[in-house]
């Protein structure tokens, strides 16, 4: 192992390629979980990630020819995983989105054009009111920026009746903290004209045969925050240090539901299609692009290879898993109330039209409808090492990445001691990769992960401490636990 590969483990790269095409909330860097799935299991064992997300660890197994199960309750986790495991060339992405441009680029660009016959790229909007329109010039790089005109205005308003065709009702909860309420809809998030054209866009994607649409789809919820009303606008923005400028420039969506009153609507087909070239781009540099997969834990289990990917909740599958069959867990679970995966998902899903069961979410949020409390949550926790505890082989390893500000959070580890056949061995500090969505940025809230490494109680079998210790921080003491400001 280089010295780099070592610091990289709690200090990872920034994002590349397939892993930074698409964002999901809480997504982790992938150098520590290679780590220990390179020394800590073999060949055909099988590695379990109960609360998969963005699913990149199931790509990584199977690169090593490990066996890979991943359950995930959140439907986008599961599309996206699968996506991961068979990813179309990058030559039949490219055809496919030629296609789509031909039959409806013209078609959207039209909701866009200006009294002077140009395609606009950006409106700017300030509470309800247009105040300018801008558009790309032929050559060059700096924009043209036009007065709002009359002609803009009732374009705008042949939309207002619009209804949107391909996007299922969108289920929302009031959580200040993610600036939601069950009132919205998704016309309080997108202009009519934006849900116009990505129906135009779903037309079309429903063409194509499952791999291509899938990845078609992908890069429509990727850029949905894009074609959004959420788009802040960026003011005051000097070019050198202490210069303050009046020039607006194009933010972009964040985390929630945040809706400013200075924001962009962008063209629809600019955004699909920029996040279409990136994932193109990603595409180019893929070597294997179809994993084997399994339908159920039996025919995982006869096999030497492949996935298992479920969309359920993970202590109702994991009940199904025969003991001391799981060589490795390795696993990022909802840390307490930082994530409301499913509430913020809810765009995504409604777009891939899947149905959310929102009930099953392991999660506190602050929506009081949902009645999830920090006791429930603690309950289902220890449920989940429990089973942890009963599916691992004697000499398996379980990785859990966590991060609670408060130390109540934690307080499932309990089970540790008095009720599991599981004993902490140490743990390490984990830094986030540098463009990942920011997780916790309230006061007191922790700006690492760590990573606590247990093992079987009473287990002989050589733990290679030598290379735990060369982890960067690594540590045989429980973290110390930032409580709450
Ligand atoms: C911290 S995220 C995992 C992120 C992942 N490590 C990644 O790199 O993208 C936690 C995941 O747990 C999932 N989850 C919550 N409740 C669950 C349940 N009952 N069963 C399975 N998954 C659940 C959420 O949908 C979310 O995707």
């Amino acid at each position: 192992m280089t010295a780099k590969t070592i610091k990289n483990i709690s200090n990872p790269d920034t994002y590349k390629g397939m892993y930074s095409f698409h964002k999901y909330w809480g997504k982790k860097p992938t150098e520590s979980i290679t780590f220990f799935i390179q020394n800590y299991t073999n060949e055909s064992d099988i590695v379990l990630d109960p609360f998969l997300g963005s699913g990149f660890i199931s790509r990584e197994c199977l690169y090593r020819r490990r066996r890979f199960i991943g359950i995930d309750i959140n439907p986008f986790a599961i599309e996206h995983s699968n996506f991961l495991l068979e990813l179309p060339k990058a030559s039949v992405f490219q055809s496919a989105l030629q296609e789509i441009e031909t039959k409806i680029k013209y078609k959207i660009n039209k909701t866009y054009l200006t009294n002077n016959g140009e395609i606009a790229s950006h409106y700017l909007w300030s509470s309800g009111e247009l105040l300018k329109v801008w558009m790309k010039p032929k050559v060059g790089r700096s924009r043209i920026e036009m007065e709002t005109t009359s002609f803009d205005l009732e374009k705008i308003e042949s939309f207002s009746q619009y209804s949107t065709r391909n996007i299922r009702k969108l289920t929302f909860f009031t959580n200040s903290r993610i600036n939601s309420s069950n009132q919205m809809s998704i016309y309080d998030l997108f202009t009519r004209r934006a849900l116009h054209n990505i129906d135009l866009i779903l037309d079309e994607i429903k063409l194509f045969p499952d791999t291509i649409q899938k990845a078609l789809l992908l890069t429509l919820t990727s850029s949905s925050g894009q074609m959004s009303s959420m788009v802040f606008a960026i003011t005051n923005r000097g070019k050198t240090k202490n210069q303050i400028s009046n020039k607006i420039e194009v933010g972009s969506w964040v985390i929630g539901y945040w809706r400013p009153e200075l924001h962009f609507e962008i063209n629809v087909w600019n955004c699909f299609e920029s996040r279409a070239k990136k994932l193109y781009k990603a595409l180019v540099d893929i070597s294997e692009h179809k994993y084997l997969r399994h339908e159920s834990i039996s025919a995982l289990l006869k096999s030497r290879q492949g996935a298992l990917i479920i969309n359920d909740d993970c202590i109702d599958v994991m009940q199904k898993i025969p003991e001391k069959s799981i060589k490795m867990i390795c696993t990022d679970p909802p840390h307490s109330d930082r994530i409301p995966y499913l509430e913020l998902s809810e765009i995504w899903n409604s777009i891939l039209n899947k149905d959310v069961n929102f009930e099953k979410e392991i999660i506190i949020s602050n929506a009081k409808e949902r009645n999830k409390k920090k006791s429930k949550y603690i309950e289902k926790m220890k449920s989940f090492i429990g089973e942890s505890s009963r599916i691992l082989t004697d000499d398996g390893t379980f990785l859990i990445y966590f991060n609670a500000r408060d130390q109540e959070s934690w307080k499932f580890l309990e089970i540790l001691e008095n009720n599991s056949d599981l004993q902490f061995i140490g743990a390490f500090p984990m830094e986030y990769s540098a463009n990942s969505v920011v997780q916790d940025n309230r006061k007191g809230g922790m700006k690492t992960d760590y990573v606590l490494v247990l093992k079987r109680k009473g287990c002989s079998i050589s733990y290679k401490r030598e290379l735990l210790d060369k982890i960067p921080g690594w540590s045989t003491l429980v973290p110390q636990i930032a409580t709450a400001t």
